[in-house]
């Protein structure tokens, strides 16, 4: 299937296309394991345009498009190394870079800036985060990781836990757990970091189990535990962010209190809600998720620019 633009989850709401996705990216995984991966983006251009600060998905993007062949043009820092620095407007920012590119990977700071991007390019666009609405290829690949862990999704206890206000995987991947019977989700967080309205209101269209709450509580049951950072970045004031930013803290003691085949995941990067010591459990996979990532991202690539 030929892919447009990327910029929600909602997109992929048909089980088919994640099951094409993942095959996909499966067969590249195995192809760059054993050094055998072919040049079929030879000849084409990404272009990555970051307004916000990024290690993974900017790399994932680049890393992916010259392993498949493909070459890169990039700015970082966008709002002082490109002309938006002069007072270009984004449409126009797109209006020009889809002239040198095949595909525009975006990260803004606006919600919906990737849905304007889109109506003003000429190639596809690809959403890498717009502020506090969504990140879709996270999304995308932190169910290619469950679904690597556990060989299925229906039916599995997932718990979110910290910043569920401003964290825009969490809201992609709701989107995506929403296709699996049998799901149930936990949200976790401090009162003013609760899941917004529409999330919820999604969830009870689609007749998923949820439930919110403030404390860990009992994790016995949980398949997933997905913990994220408090987006200092998003907040007003200082105070505000420091009255929650350490309301959750992964030990390894919480870790003995859960399954054996439960997973710890982050989409990083990780502050101080995840200690270090809890990385050498086997359970904690979230470096694994970094690398899953890059093939989400070549399997994309190729099914977008082939
Ligand atoms: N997970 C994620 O989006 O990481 P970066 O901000 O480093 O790209």
């Amino acid at each position: 299937m030929k892919l447009r633009h990327i910029l929600s989850t909602q997109q992929f709401l048909d089980d088919h296309v994640l099951a094409e996705i993942f095959q996909l990216a499966t067969e590249v995984e195995k192809k760059d394991r054993e050094n055998n991966l072919s040049p079929v983006l030879k000849g084409k251009m990404l272009a990555t345009i970051f307004y916000e600060p990024s290690t993974r998905t900017r790399f994932s993007f680049e890393s992916a498009m010259q392993k498949l062949g493909g070459s890169v043009i990039s700015t970082e820092n966008a709002h002082n190394f490109s002309s938006a620095m002069k007072g270009e407007s984004l449409q126009d920012t797109i209006r020009t870079v889809c002239q040198y590119a095949d595909v525009i990977i975006l990260r803004h700071s606006e919600e919906g800036s990737s849905e304007i991007a889109a109506r003003f390019s000429a190639v596809p666009v690809i959403n890498a985060g717009d502020g506090t609405g969504e990140h879709p290829t996270q999304a995308l690949l932190d169910l290619y990781t469950i679904w690597k862990k556990f060989g299925k999704i229906a039916s599995l206890n997932i718990a979110f836990v910290g910043d569920l206000l401003y964290g825009r995987t969490i809201h992609s991947l709701v989107y995506l757990l929403s296709l699996y019977k049998g799901i149930r989700i936990y949200f976790i967080s401090p009162r003013q970091l609760r899941i917004p309205e529409k999330y919820k209101t999604f969830l009870n269209q689609r007749g998923v189990q949820f439930e919110e709450r403030r404390d860990l509580g009992d994790l016995r049951d949980i398949d997933i535990l997905y913990v994220t950072r408090t987006q200092k970045e998003r907040f007003s004031t200082e105070l505000e962010y420091e009255n929650v930013k350490n309301s959750y803290i992964i030990t390894r003691d919480i870790l003995q209190g859960m399954k054996e085949n439960a997973i710890i995941m982050h989409p990083l990067p990780r502050v101080t809600e995840i200690e270090e010591n809890v990385d050498d459990d086997k359970r904690a996979v979230y470096f694994e998720q970094v690398k899953n990532g890059l093939y989400i991202r070549m399997a994309l690539l190729q099914m977008m620019l082939t």
